[in-house]
């Protein structure tokens, strides 16, 4: 195959930088592919002082000549996508050519007002703390063989036909076991066929648009959502999401071949965050953790929900550079740590009996460990205007090379800002 593939995954559980990381290699492929997950996703990407948030968007729309692709493995909430389509063309933005899979699946409001209703029944304590955007639902039909795909929108038979099949159960589950009011066939119907108007001329064969910008040349990027700590098999399940975000996903999600991948680059942020519930050894429940919160600006960009923070966590990333079969790693938001005295890594797990523990992706395991953390030399000087490694005081230097060194993969990028110019380039 002449052209090149490249899947971007997080490393971590989410928001580790990935839209910035995307938009900021995109100008070195054709194509930019989402694989799994749905607008759960919120992926920034900062330009010239505008701020652009993709939820189902590919981080690539922002580059004329591109095309973006949305693959199967993706849950799609329609009017979302529509949103965010009006609003690019509106800022004038929406330069990329877009391809939406046929196969991929709709995100219907039952299965919004289902992913709220099951986080209400689980109740505080054994709440997942979705983003209730019905993906863990939808998810599930397609699971159960009975989900409603982006082509049968267009086919009004078929939507017919799948809906009231739908309705029909979803509303038994609302009203006898929710307690709440059925929904009505005739106003989803309307909606979901006109959705279905205004995607039509996006819809195509997402798979083949890939393999044939492969065919001819064009390099790939899969942007992965979510993070690999958040992977439904991988991850620490329950408090997972319902997709593959690992980077295995890329080649079911899109309808590619795994021999045809060639790099894989793990995105990790420079310290932990997690939204949501779930186990997470380093965080930080005190006034750490809210200094980091407010400095990195840890607040969801789907949510609104702040975001947990705490160290970053070693054992976790050489997990996911594991899993994932990471070859590079780009390393964000370096700046939001200067100004701490001392920073810790967690470097190992230990029992209470003080036994070292390798990773396990098991809740009630990494709820028990103790971290072992190695406390890294601070710095004051604020980052933000570095472009190249060696703008970098001393001990950020040392801190980037000891990631290295533990992980054993290389770091290409370093994000010391939001912008998309406050990168430093290390051998992409
Ligand atoms: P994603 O979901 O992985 O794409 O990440 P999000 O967009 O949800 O969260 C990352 C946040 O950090 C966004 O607000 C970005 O603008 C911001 N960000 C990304 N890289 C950097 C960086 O290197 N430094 C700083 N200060 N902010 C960054
Ligand atoms: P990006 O792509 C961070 C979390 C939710 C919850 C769990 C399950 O921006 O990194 P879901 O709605 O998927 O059923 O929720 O997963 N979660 C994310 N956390 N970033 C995301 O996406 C997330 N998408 C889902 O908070 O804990
Ligand atoms: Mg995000």
């Amino acid at each position: 195959m002449k052209g090149r593939v490249e899947i971007i995954v997080g490393t971590q559980w989410g928001d580790e930088g990935k839209g910035r990381v995307v938009d900021a290699m995109a100008h070195t492929v054709d194509v930019v592919a989402r694989y799994q997950g749905g607008a759960n996703a919120g992926h920034t990407v900062m330009v010239e002082g505008e701020k652009y948030v993709f939820h189902l968007l590919p981080s690539g729309m922002l580059y004329s000549g591109k095309t973006c692709v949305i693959g199967n493995g993706v849950v799609i909430d329609s009017q979302q996508l529509l949103d965010e389509l009006t609003d690019l063309q509106e800022r004038g933005k929406d330069r990329a050519r877009l391809v939406i899979s046929g196969a991929a699946h709709v995100v219907m409001p039952y299965h919004k007002k289902l992913d709220s209703m099951e986080e209400r029944l689980r109740g505080s304590r054994k709440k997942i703390g979705t983003t209730h955007r019905g993906i863990g639902p939808c998810y599930m039909d397609k699971v159960n063989r009975c989900g409603i795909r982006v082509e049968d929108l267009l086919c009004e038979d078929a939507l017919r036909e799948k809906l009231s099949f739908n309705l029909e159960i979803k509303n038994m589950y609302l009203t006898r076991i929710y307690g709440e009011e059925p929904l009505a066939f005739g106003e989803i119907f309307e909606q979901a066929w006109s959705w279905g108007q205004r995607l039509k001329p996006y819809v195509g064969d997402a798979s083949l648009t890939i393999f044939e910008a492969l065919e001819r040349g064009s390099n790939v990027l899969f942007e992965g959502a979510q993070g690999t700590l958040l992977d439904l098999d991988h991850g620490t399940y329950p408090f997972v999401t319902s997709s593959s975000p690992v980077a295995g996903g890329a080649c079911v999600g899109a309808g590619l071949g795994p021999s045809l991948v060639g790099r894989v680059t793990g995105v990790v942020k420079a310290y932990n965050t997690r939204v949501g519930e779930g186990p997470f050894p380093t965080e930080l429940k005190e006034e750490l953790g809210e200094t980091l919160r407010e400095r990195g600006g840890e607040f969801g960009a789907t949510t609104g929900r702040p975001r947990r923070c705490g160290w970053l966590d070693l054992v976790a990333l050489k997990y996911a550079v594991r899993i994932n079969g990471i070859h590079a790693l780009a390393l964000t938001k370096l700046d939001v740590l200067s100004g701490f005295e001392a920073i810790p890594v967690c470097t190992g797990y230990r029992s209470d009996e003080g036994e070292d523990l390798p990773y396990k992706g098991n809740s009630v395991f990494l709820d028990s460990v103790e971290p072992v953390y190695r406390n890294m030399e601070g710095w004051k000087m604020d980052l933000g205007a570095c472009r190249d490694f060696q703008d970098l005081p001393r001990p950020a230097r040392d801190y980037i090379r000891f990631i290295e060194e533990q992980t054993g993969v290389p770091i290409v990028l370093v994000g010391v800002g939001p912008s998309r110019d406050q990168t430093i380039v290390m051998g992409l």
